[in-house]
Protein backbone atom coordinates (compact mmCIF):
# COMPACT_ATOMS: atom_id res chain seq x y z
CA UNK A 1 0.00 0.00 0.00
CA UNK A 2 1.09 3.35 -1.36
CA UNK A 3 1.36 5.36 2.52
CA UNK A 4 1.65 8.73 0.73
CA UNK A 5 -1.50 7.91 -0.82
CA UNK A 6 -4.52 10.74 0.38
CA UNK A 7 -7.17 8.22 1.37
CA UNK A 8 -9.96 10.85 2.36
CA UNK A 9 -12.89 10.46 0.25
CA UNK A 10 -12.82 13.29 -2.15
CA UNK A 11 -16.02 14.21 -3.86
CA UNK A 12 -15.65 12.11 -6.77
CA UNK A 13 -15.45 9.18 -4.19
CA UNK A 14 -18.40 10.43 -2.27
CA UNK A 15 -20.67 10.87 -4.93
CA UNK A 16 -19.55 7.14 -6.08
CA UNK A 17 -20.00 5.80 -2.09
CA UNK A 18 -23.87 7.32 -2.59
CA UNK A 19 -24.42 5.53 -6.41
CA UNK A 20 -23.47 2.46 -4.70
CA UNK A 21 -25.60 2.96 -1.69
CA UNK A 22 -28.28 3.90 -3.72
CA UNK A 23 -28.14 0.54 -5.97
CA UNK A 24 -27.59 -1.52 -2.80
CA UNK A 25 -30.48 -0.18 -1.50
CA UNK A 26 -32.53 -0.89 -4.87
CA UNK A 27 -31.46 -4.34 -5.05
CA UNK A 28 -31.89 -5.21 -1.21
CA UNK A 29 -35.81 -3.81 -1.66
CA UNK A 30 -36.01 -5.56 -5.15
CA UNK A 31 -35.15 -9.16 -2.88
CA UNK A 32 -37.54 -8.42 -0.52
CA UNK A 33 -40.35 -7.91 -3.30
CA UNK A 34 -38.70 -11.16 -5.00
CA UNK A 35 -39.07 -13.19 -1.30
CA UNK A 36 -42.61 -12.19 -1.10
CA UNK A 37 -43.66 -13.01 -4.48
CA UNK A 38 -42.07 -16.48 -3.78
CA UNK A 39 -44.18 -16.83 -0.96
CA UNK A 40 -47.41 -16.15 -2.28
CA UNK A 41 -46.76 -17.99 -5.51
CA UNK A 42 -46.13 -21.12 -3.17
CA UNK A 43 -49.42 -19.97 -0.95
CA UNK A 44 -51.17 -19.42 -4.56
CA UNK A 45 -49.50 -23.57 -4.99
CA UNK A 46 -50.90 -24.37 -1.94
CA UNK A 47 -54.24 -23.29 -1.98
CA UNK A 48 -54.80 -24.84 -6.08
CA UNK A 49 -54.03 -28.09 -4.34
CA UNK A 50 -55.64 -28.14 -1.35
CA UNK A 51 -59.38 -26.58 -3.67
CA UNK A 52 -59.09 -23.62 -1.31
CA UNK A 53 -59.13 -21.12 -4.31
CA UNK A 54 -61.75 -22.21 -6.33
CA UNK A 55 -63.63 -22.55 -3.34
CA UNK A 56 -62.73 -18.77 -2.31
CA UNK A 57 -64.11 -18.10 -6.51
CA UNK A 58 -67.68 -19.36 -4.92
CA UNK A 59 -68.13 -16.33 -3.22
CA UNK A 60 -68.01 -14.29 0.20
CA UNK A 61 -66.77 -16.91 3.29
CA UNK A 62 -65.84 -17.76 6.29
CA UNK A 63 -62.49 -19.77 7.16
CA UNK A 64 -64.11 -22.65 8.12
CA UNK A 65 -66.73 -22.37 5.77
CA UNK A 66 -63.44 -22.44 3.02
CA UNK A 67 -62.40 -24.77 5.02
CA UNK A 68 -65.25 -27.68 5.18
CA UNK A 69 -65.77 -26.60 1.28
CA UNK A 70 -62.39 -28.09 0.32
CA UNK A 71 -62.23 -30.82 2.96
CA UNK A 72 -59.33 -28.92 5.09
CA UNK A 73 -58.38 -28.09 8.45
CA UNK A 74 -59.49 -24.88 10.03
CA UNK A 75 -56.70 -23.74 11.25
CA UNK A 76 -54.03 -24.26 8.14
CA UNK A 77 -56.87 -22.43 6.09
CA UNK A 78 -56.55 -18.85 8.49
CA UNK A 79 -53.21 -18.59 8.97
CA UNK A 80 -52.41 -19.18 4.44
CA UNK A 81 -55.72 -16.72 4.19
CA UNK A 82 -53.33 -14.50 6.12
CA UNK A 83 -51.04 -14.84 4.04
CA UNK A 84 -53.17 -13.85 1.01
CA UNK A 85 -54.57 -11.04 2.98
CA UNK A 86 -51.12 -9.64 3.59
CA UNK A 87 -50.06 -10.12 -0.07
CA UNK A 88 -53.97 -8.12 -1.14
CA UNK A 89 -54.65 -10.95 -3.20
CA UNK A 90 -57.71 -11.67 -0.47
CA UNK A 91 -59.84 -9.09 1.20
CA UNK A 92 -61.36 -9.93 4.40
CA UNK A 93 -64.17 -7.85 6.06
CA UNK A 94 -63.65 -7.91 9.80
CA UNK A 95 -67.77 -7.16 10.69
CA UNK A 96 -68.96 -10.43 8.75
CA UNK A 97 -65.21 -12.86 9.46
CA UNK A 98 -65.46 -13.68 5.26
CA UNK A 99 -62.74 -13.72 2.82
CA UNK A 100 -63.45 -12.88 -1.03
CA UNK A 101 -60.82 -12.54 -3.47
CA UNK A 102 -59.20 -8.99 -4.38
CA UNK A 103 -60.82 -7.76 -7.44
CA UNK A 104 -59.52 -9.57 -10.67
CA UNK A 105 -57.67 -12.34 -8.83
CA UNK A 106 -60.66 -14.69 -9.05
CA UNK A 107 -60.11 -14.59 -13.13
CA UNK A 108 -56.80 -15.42 -12.97
CA UNK A 109 -56.43 -17.46 -9.86
CA UNK A 110 -59.52 -20.19 -10.06
CA UNK A 111 -61.49 -21.82 -12.54
CA UNK A 112 -61.02 -24.57 -15.14
CA UNK A 113 -59.43 -21.96 -17.64
CA UNK A 114 -56.26 -21.28 -19.50
CA UNK A 115 -56.25 -17.88 -18.04
CA UNK A 116 -55.74 -19.72 -14.57
CA UNK A 117 -52.03 -19.26 -13.13
CA UNK A 118 -52.55 -21.41 -10.04
CA UNK A 119 -51.58 -24.68 -11.83
CA UNK A 120 -49.02 -22.86 -12.96
CA UNK A 121 -47.81 -22.05 -9.34
CA UNK A 122 -48.46 -25.29 -8.30
CA UNK A 123 -45.82 -26.82 -10.77
CA UNK A 124 -43.15 -24.38 -9.30
CA UNK A 125 -43.65 -25.35 -5.71
CA UNK A 126 -43.60 -28.72 -6.38
CA UNK A 127 -40.04 -28.59 -8.35
CA UNK A 128 -38.80 -26.65 -5.14
CA UNK A 129 -39.05 -30.34 -3.62
CA UNK A 130 -36.30 -31.52 -6.20
CA UNK A 131 -33.79 -28.41 -4.78
CA UNK A 132 -31.66 -30.53 -2.66
CA UNK A 133 -31.23 -33.33 -5.52
CA UNK A 134 -30.59 -31.32 -7.78
CA UNK A 135 -28.02 -29.11 -5.89
CA UNK A 136 -26.13 -32.44 -5.56
CA UNK A 137 -26.35 -32.71 -9.24
CA UNK A 138 -24.53 -29.31 -9.57
CA UNK A 139 -21.35 -30.87 -7.59
CA UNK A 140 -21.36 -33.80 -9.88
CA UNK A 141 -22.62 -32.76 -13.14
CA UNK A 142 -25.00 -35.65 -13.08
CA UNK A 143 -28.39 -35.77 -14.04
CA UNK A 144 -32.22 -36.81 -12.40
CA UNK A 145 -34.08 -39.59 -14.32
CA UNK A 146 -37.78 -38.45 -15.43
CA UNK A 147 -39.06 -40.87 -13.36
CA UNK A 148 -37.47 -39.23 -10.00
CA UNK A 149 -39.44 -36.60 -10.69
CA UNK A 150 -42.62 -38.83 -11.25
CA UNK A 151 -41.61 -39.81 -7.55
CA UNK A 152 -40.66 -36.96 -5.82
CA UNK A 153 -42.62 -33.99 -7.47
CA UNK A 154 -45.47 -35.81 -8.29
CA UNK A 155 -46.25 -37.27 -11.50
CA UNK A 156 -48.83 -33.71 -12.12
CA UNK A 157 -46.28 -31.36 -13.07
CA UNK A 158 -48.04 -31.48 -16.78
CA UNK A 159 -50.81 -30.12 -15.16
CA UNK A 160 -49.62 -26.85 -14.97
CA UNK A 161 -51.17 -27.34 -18.77
CA UNK A 162 -54.40 -28.87 -18.30
CA UNK A 163 -56.51 -25.99 -19.06
CA UNK A 164 -54.15 -24.58 -21.69
CA UNK A 165 -54.21 -27.96 -23.26
CA UNK A 166 -58.40 -28.10 -23.18
CA UNK A 167 -58.78 -24.75 -24.30
CA UNK A 168 -56.27 -24.65 -26.91
CA UNK A 169 -54.49 -27.79 -28.19
CA UNK A 170 -56.76 -28.77 -31.15
CA UNK A 171 -57.74 -25.03 -32.08
CA UNK A 172 -54.27 -23.50 -31.26
CA UNK A 173 -51.45 -25.61 -30.93
CA UNK A 174 -52.53 -27.90 -33.89
CA UNK A 175 -54.45 -25.13 -35.87
CA UNK A 176 -51.19 -23.09 -36.07
CA UNK A 177 -50.40 -25.95 -38.65
CA UNK A 178 -51.61 -25.30 -42.20
CA UNK A 179 -53.50 -28.62 -42.98
CA UNK A 180 -53.37 -30.30 -40.39
CA UNK A 181 -57.16 -30.17 -39.04
CA UNK A 182 -58.01 -31.79 -42.56
CA UNK A 183 -55.33 -34.26 -42.28
CA UNK A 184 -56.70 -35.72 -38.47
CA UNK A 185 -60.35 -35.51 -39.67
CA UNK A 186 -59.42 -37.42 -42.96
CA UNK A 187 -58.12 -40.37 -40.28
CA UNK A 188 -54.27 -40.23 -39.93
CA UNK A 189 -51.89 -42.41 -37.68
CA UNK A 190 -50.37 -40.24 -35.27
CA UNK A 191 -47.41 -40.53 -32.19
CA UNK A 192 -47.30 -38.46 -29.48
CA UNK A 193 -44.11 -38.91 -27.97
CA UNK A 194 -43.27 -38.06 -24.25
CA UNK A 195 -47.56 -38.48 -23.77
CA UNK A 196 -47.19 -38.10 -19.70
CA UNK A 197 -50.49 -38.98 -18.50
CA UNK A 198 -52.16 -38.42 -22.17
CA UNK A 199 -53.95 -35.62 -21.89
CA UNK A 200 -53.00 -34.54 -25.24
CA UNK A 201 -53.78 -37.92 -26.76
CA UNK A 202 -56.90 -38.33 -24.89
CA UNK A 203 -58.07 -34.74 -27.05
CA UNK A 204 -56.78 -35.89 -29.95
CA UNK A 205 -58.28 -38.85 -29.95
CA UNK A 206 -61.64 -37.32 -29.08
CA UNK A 207 -61.44 -34.31 -31.42
CA UNK A 208 -60.52 -36.48 -34.54
CA UNK A 209 -62.34 -39.77 -34.12
CA UNK A 210 -60.89 -41.19 -37.72
CA UNK A 211 -57.48 -40.51 -36.96
CA UNK A 212 -55.51 -43.19 -34.56
CA UNK A 213 -53.44 -42.12 -31.58
CA UNK A 214 -50.44 -43.87 -30.07
CA UNK A 215 -49.17 -42.19 -26.55
CA UNK A 216 -45.16 -43.41 -25.55
CA UNK A 217 -43.65 -42.52 -22.53
CA UNK A 218 -40.61 -43.41 -21.05
CA UNK A 219 -41.76 -43.41 -17.66
CA UNK A 220 -44.09 -46.33 -16.67
CA UNK A 221 -46.27 -44.45 -14.00
CA UNK A 222 -47.10 -41.79 -16.53
CA UNK A 223 -48.81 -44.46 -19.01
CA UNK A 224 -50.51 -46.32 -15.93
CA UNK A 225 -51.80 -43.11 -15.30
CA UNK A 226 -52.81 -42.89 -19.20
CA UNK A 227 -54.44 -45.69 -19.43
CA UNK A 228 -56.52 -45.62 -16.22
CA UNK A 229 -57.86 -42.33 -18.01
CA UNK A 230 -58.20 -43.91 -21.37
CA UNK A 231 -61.78 -44.92 -20.91
CA UNK A 232 -63.38 -46.12 -23.97
CA UNK A 233 -61.42 -44.95 -26.76
CA UNK A 234 -60.83 -47.47 -29.52
CA UNK A 235 -58.90 -44.89 -31.32
CA UNK A 236 -56.06 -44.43 -28.68
CA UNK A 237 -53.32 -46.60 -27.26
CA UNK A 238 -50.34 -46.39 -25.15
CA UNK A 239 -47.15 -47.99 -24.43
CA UNK A 240 -43.74 -47.30 -22.57
CA UNK A 241 -40.74 -46.58 -24.68
CA UNK A 242 -37.27 -44.28 -24.99
CA UNK A 243 -38.16 -42.11 -27.58
CA UNK A 244 -34.11 -42.69 -28.53
CA UNK A 245 -35.23 -46.36 -29.15
CA UNK A 246 -38.15 -45.76 -31.77
CA UNK A 247 -38.57 -48.43 -34.40
CA UNK A 248 -41.41 -48.29 -36.21
CA UNK A 249 -40.43 -47.10 -39.42
CA UNK A 250 -42.46 -45.23 -42.04
CA UNK A 251 -45.73 -46.14 -39.31
CA UNK A 252 -47.08 -41.95 -38.99
CA UNK A 253 -48.81 -39.28 -40.42
CA UNK A 254 -48.18 -37.27 -38.01
CA UNK A 255 -45.42 -37.51 -34.96
CA UNK A 256 -45.84 -34.95 -32.05
CA UNK A 257 -43.26 -34.01 -29.31
CA UNK A 258 -45.10 -31.47 -26.90
CA UNK A 259 -42.49 -29.91 -24.97
CA UNK A 260 -40.55 -32.65 -24.69
CA UNK A 261 -37.81 -32.87 -27.04
CA UNK A 262 -35.49 -30.46 -24.48
CA UNK A 263 -35.61 -32.95 -21.67
CA UNK A 264 -34.37 -35.87 -23.32
CA UNK A 265 -30.79 -37.43 -22.86
CA UNK A 266 -30.44 -38.44 -26.62
CA UNK A 267 -32.52 -35.82 -29.13
CA UNK A 268 -30.21 -36.11 -32.11
CA UNK A 269 -31.25 -39.99 -31.99
CA UNK A 270 -34.73 -39.40 -31.13
CA UNK A 271 -35.34 -36.81 -33.96
CA UNK A 272 -34.12 -39.17 -36.36
CA UNK A 273 -36.11 -41.89 -34.73
CA UNK A 274 -39.45 -40.07 -34.97
CA UNK A 275 -38.03 -39.10 -38.82
CA UNK A 276 -37.65 -42.50 -39.46
CA UNK A 277 -41.47 -43.47 -37.71
CA UNK A 278 -42.96 -40.99 -40.32
CA UNK A 279 -44.84 -42.57 -43.23
CA UNK A 280 -44.02 -40.61 -46.98
CA UNK A 281 -45.03 -37.45 -46.55
CA UNK A 282 -45.90 -37.53 -42.76
CA UNK A 283 -45.28 -34.58 -40.62
CA UNK A 284 -43.32 -33.77 -37.55
CA UNK A 285 -45.12 -31.35 -35.26
CA UNK A 286 -42.43 -30.36 -32.33
CA UNK A 287 -43.41 -27.94 -29.43
CA UNK A 288 -40.66 -26.27 -27.68
CA UNK A 289 -39.05 -23.07 -26.80
CA UNK A 290 -39.37 -20.46 -28.66
CA UNK A 291 -37.01 -17.92 -27.34
CA UNK A 292 -33.44 -16.87 -28.40
CA UNK A 293 -30.61 -18.77 -26.63
CA UNK A 294 -28.50 -15.11 -26.76
CA UNK A 295 -28.29 -13.68 -23.31
CA UNK A 296 -28.41 -10.77 -24.87
CA UNK A 297 -31.68 -11.34 -26.58
CA UNK A 298 -33.39 -13.04 -23.73
CA UNK A 299 -31.97 -10.56 -20.76
CA UNK A 300 -34.57 -8.80 -18.74
CA UNK A 301 -37.48 -11.26 -20.75
CA UNK A 302 -39.79 -12.60 -18.20
CA UNK A 303 -41.02 -15.86 -19.64
CA UNK A 304 -37.32 -16.66 -20.77
CA UNK A 305 -36.21 -16.16 -16.78
CA UNK A 306 -38.75 -18.70 -16.16
CA UNK A 307 -37.60 -20.61 -19.04
CA UNK A 308 -34.52 -21.22 -17.41
CA UNK A 309 -35.36 -21.54 -13.80
CA UNK A 310 -37.76 -24.65 -14.56
CA UNK A 311 -34.49 -25.65 -16.88
CA UNK A 312 -32.24 -25.19 -13.87
CA UNK A 313 -34.92 -27.35 -11.73
CA UNK A 314 -36.40 -29.94 -14.19
CA UNK A 315 -35.44 -29.95 -17.42
CA UNK A 316 -31.66 -29.65 -17.63
CA UNK A 317 -31.27 -32.72 -15.07
CA UNK A 318 -33.31 -34.63 -17.01
CA UNK A 319 -31.79 -34.50 -19.94
CA UNK A 320 -28.46 -34.82 -18.75
CA UNK A 321 -29.52 -38.51 -16.90
CA UNK A 322 -27.14 -40.91 -18.06
CA UNK A 323 -24.99 -38.60 -19.78
CA UNK A 324 -27.34 -37.24 -21.88
CA UNK A 325 -27.01 -34.33 -24.15
CA UNK A 326 -28.37 -31.62 -21.58
CA UNK A 327 -30.02 -29.36 -24.23
CA UNK A 328 -32.61 -28.27 -21.45
CA UNK A 329 -35.16 -25.65 -21.97
CA UNK A 330 -33.57 -23.12 -23.06
CA UNK A 331 -32.10 -24.35 -26.08
CA UNK A 332 -33.43 -21.97 -28.30
CA UNK A 333 -34.82 -21.48 -31.44
CA UNK A 334 -31.74 -21.18 -33.36
CA UNK A 335 -30.21 -25.01 -32.10
CA UNK A 336 -34.04 -26.25 -32.44
CA UNK A 337 -33.93 -25.44 -35.85
CA UNK A 338 -30.61 -26.53 -36.69
CA UNK A 339 -31.06 -30.15 -34.69
CA UNK A 340 -34.39 -30.99 -37.21
CA UNK A 341 -32.53 -29.71 -40.42
CA UNK A 342 -29.10 -32.29 -39.45
CA UNK A 343 -32.19 -34.58 -38.84
CA UNK A 344 -32.53 -34.70 -42.32
CA UNK A 345 -35.99 -32.74 -42.25
CA UNK A 346 -36.05 -30.34 -45.86
CA UNK A 347 -38.71 -28.55 -45.01
CA UNK A 348 -38.32 -26.72 -41.44
CA UNK A 349 -41.92 -24.07 -40.68
CA UNK A 350 -41.89 -22.60 -37.14
CA UNK A 351 -45.28 -20.86 -36.02
CA UNK A 352 -46.04 -19.06 -33.37
CA UNK A 353 -47.99 -21.20 -30.46
CA UNK A 354 -50.61 -19.88 -28.03
CA UNK A 355 -48.22 -20.40 -25.67
CA UNK A 356 -45.48 -17.49 -26.12
CA UNK A 357 -42.92 -19.15 -24.50
CA UNK A 358 -43.10 -21.48 -26.86
CA UNK A 359 -43.21 -21.93 -30.93
CA UNK A 360 -44.73 -25.05 -32.74
CA UNK A 361 -41.97 -26.11 -35.29
CA UNK A 362 -43.33 -28.44 -38.24
CA UNK A 363 -41.15 -30.86 -39.97
CA UNK A 364 -41.24 -32.59 -42.86
CA UNK A 365 -38.75 -34.17 -45.95
CA UNK A 366 -38.79 -35.15 -49.15
CA UNK A 367 -37.37 -38.56 -48.82
C1 LIG B 1 -42.55 -31.87 -19.94
S1 LIG B 1 -43.33 -33.41 -20.14
C2 LIG B 1 -44.44 -33.09 -21.48
C3 LIG B 1 -45.63 -34.02 -21.48
C4 LIG B 1 -46.66 -33.74 -22.57
N1 LIG B 1 -46.11 -33.94 -23.90
C5 LIG B 1 -47.21 -32.35 -22.43
O1 LIG B 1 -46.99 -31.52 -23.33
O2 LIG B 1 -47.88 -32.09 -21.43
C6 LIG B 1 -42.09 -34.39 -20.92
C7 LIG B 1 -42.47 -35.86 -21.01
O3 LIG B 1 -41.44 -36.54 -21.73
C8 LIG B 1 -41.23 -37.79 -21.10
N2 LIG B 1 -39.88 -38.26 -21.46
C9 LIG B 1 -38.69 -37.86 -20.97
N3 LIG B 1 -37.69 -38.53 -21.55
C10 LIG B 1 -38.25 -39.38 -22.45
C11 LIG B 1 -37.74 -40.35 -23.37
N4 LIG B 1 -36.45 -40.55 -23.45
N5 LIG B 1 -38.62 -41.01 -24.13
C12 LIG B 1 -39.95 -40.80 -24.03
N6 LIG B 1 -40.49 -39.91 -23.17
C13 LIG B 1 -39.66 -39.21 -22.40
C14 LIG B 1 -41.39 -37.50 -19.62
O4 LIG B 1 -41.64 -38.66 -18.87
C15 LIG B 1 -42.58 -36.54 -19.66
O5 LIG B 1 -43.81 -37.22 -19.58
Amino acid sequence: MNETTDTRPGPASAASAASADTNTDTAAARLAELALGHVLVTMIGLGHRIGLLDALAAGPATADELAASAGADPRYVREWLGALVGGRIVEWTAGTGRYRFAPGYAGVLSGATAANAAPGAEMLTRLTAMVPEVADRFRDGDGIPAAAYAQRAGSSLGGSRRYLYDEQLVPGFLGAVPGLHDRLRAGAAVLDVGCGPGQVARLIADAFPASRVTGLDVVPEAIEQAEAARGDRPNLDYRVGDAAALGEDGRYDVVLALDVVHDLGRPQEALRGMRRALAPGGVLVMVDIAFSADLDEVAGSAGATQAFGVSVLHCLPISLHGGGAGLGAMWGREAAERMLAETGFTDVRVYPSPRPQNAVYVAASDA
